[in-house]
């Protein structure tokens, strides 16, 4: 999709080399914009992008409260086959998009009451989602737990692999002329007469026409910034487990009691994920692993003898309702937030980069990123911390 440009090259930075400021970037530069990208870390897409579990999940991850979410979500679920194929093309790299559908299961009687329960929910949005019977479930993925007594099938909710995604992003970037600069942390804002006229890089200055700050769970942290986005960070720890590649115990992505299951195609099985207000902590608990482990091992069995092959936890960037910061930031202008993606910033990638590009370049808040600005939040009373 290609987005027209009003006027000659405008240099914009972007603060954040995770998914949503590489894929923000990389539209950017493909519509002829001067694109840097300042990451603090030695290598961009190490935080929560690398962390996630890559799962496209607008149907069954919509929940009591978040409707006004669910049309970003589902427009965003619409756009990754062909996001995934342009950056395919353009990188020459895999991402990994597979879409086998996700499968909700339940094992006891109590699991498929709140299944039945949030599945006449789902069903009242309109989402396309199919009750199926436990053997039905079972004639799916064979190795679920022989007690699954019932399932809610999504077809259209896929995955993708969201470390593959960043590593195209990163090359695709390049080759749209995009620069990106790792180590190298924004120290603070330059701004001017109300509008913001570059950012800081400890004793240097680069200078920019529009600012987008795409720093994930640290971007209320960013000095400078006359109103702060009420970003927290929500800890997730994941792990992972290695099935035989050429005899996978699962192909859909499945959700199970306490935990979701996603299995790549290289035969890596995803077990996700705590959620936990703990501030910037990352580190891996016993506790957190052993509940994973215990649920993973309930809805799959089969994974009893199989190794471990990794651990790791990330920060989802929280916001109070859920939902992402998308639009101006208020108090500066030309400074465009887009951050607070919690649950969905893999999900939620390209309508973010689509419509932030469009916002930067020509001015234009698309509808439907209209209900995500942050004046939402001054509406409702809420500050930052
Ligand atoms: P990040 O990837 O965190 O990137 C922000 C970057 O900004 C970081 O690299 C950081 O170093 C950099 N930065 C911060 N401050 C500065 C500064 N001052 N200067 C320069 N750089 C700075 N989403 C889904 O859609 N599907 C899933 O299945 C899914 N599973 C998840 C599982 C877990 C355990 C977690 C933690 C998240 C999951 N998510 C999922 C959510 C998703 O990962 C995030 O919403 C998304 O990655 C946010 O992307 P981001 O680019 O905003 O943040
Ligand atoms: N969307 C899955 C997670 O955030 O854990």
């Amino acid at each position: 999709m290609s987005i027209a440009m009003s006027s000659s090259q405008p240099r914009v930075v972007l603060i954040g080399g995770g998914i949503i400021g590489l894929a923000i970037g990389w539209r950017l530069a493909l519509a002829g914009a001067s694109v840097d990208i300042f990451e603090r870390d030695a290598a961009a897409g190490q935080r929560a992008s690398r962390a996630a579990a890559g799962m496209l999940a607008a149907a069954v991850e919509a929940e009591p409260g978040e409707q006004p979410l669910l049309p970003l979500c589902l427009a965003s679920r619409e756009m990754w086959p062909d996001f995934a194929a342009e950056l395919e093309a353009a990188s020459g790299l895999p991402v990994g998009l597979r879409r086998e559908g996700t499968m909700v299961v339940a094992l006891t009687r109590d699991d498929v009451e709140t299944l039945r329960s949030n599945y006449e929910f789902q069903r009242g949005l309109g989402l396309d989602i199919h009750w199926l019977t436990g053997a039905q479930a079972k004639e799916r993925e064979p190795f679920l737990n022989p007690r699954t007594a019932a399932a809610v099938y999504s077809p259209r909710d896929g995955q993708v692999d969201n470390r593959l995604a960043t590593a195209a992003l990163r090359v695709a970037l390049a080759k749209a002329g995009g620069r990106l600069h790792e180590g190298t942390p924004v120290t603070g804002l330059e701004i001017s007469a109300g509008r913001v006229t570059g950012v800081q890089l400890g004793d240097r200055v680069q200078a920019a026409d529009k600012v987008v700050l795409a720093a994930g769970a640290w971007s209320r942290l960013l000095p400078g910034l006359p109103v702060p986005p009420p970003v927290r960070p929500v800890k997730g720890q994941m792990l992972s487990i290695a099935m035989d590649p050429a005899a996978p115990l699962l192909n859909h992505v499945v959700w199970g009691p306490k935990c979701y299951l996603v299995p790549r195609a290289d035969g890596t099985l995803i077990v996700g994920a705590t959620t936990e207000e703990k501030g910037f902590d990352d580190q891996m608990t016993a506790g957190g692993v052993l509940a994973l482990l215990e649920a993973a091992w309930r809805t799959l069995p089969g994974i009893e003898e199989l190794p471990i092959r990794e651990m790791w936890n990330g920060l989802r960037p929280g916001c109070r309702d859920d939902a992402p910061i998308l639009g101006w930031a208020e108090g500066v202008e030309g400074l465009a937030l887009a951050t607070g993606h919690h649950r969905n910033g893999i999900l939620l990638a390209p309508i973010t980069a689509h419509t932030i590009a469009d916002l930067v370049l020509t001015g234009r808040v698309d509808e439907k990123i209209a209900g995500f600005g942050a004046g939402r939040f001054a509406r409702l009373g809420v500050v930052a911390a």
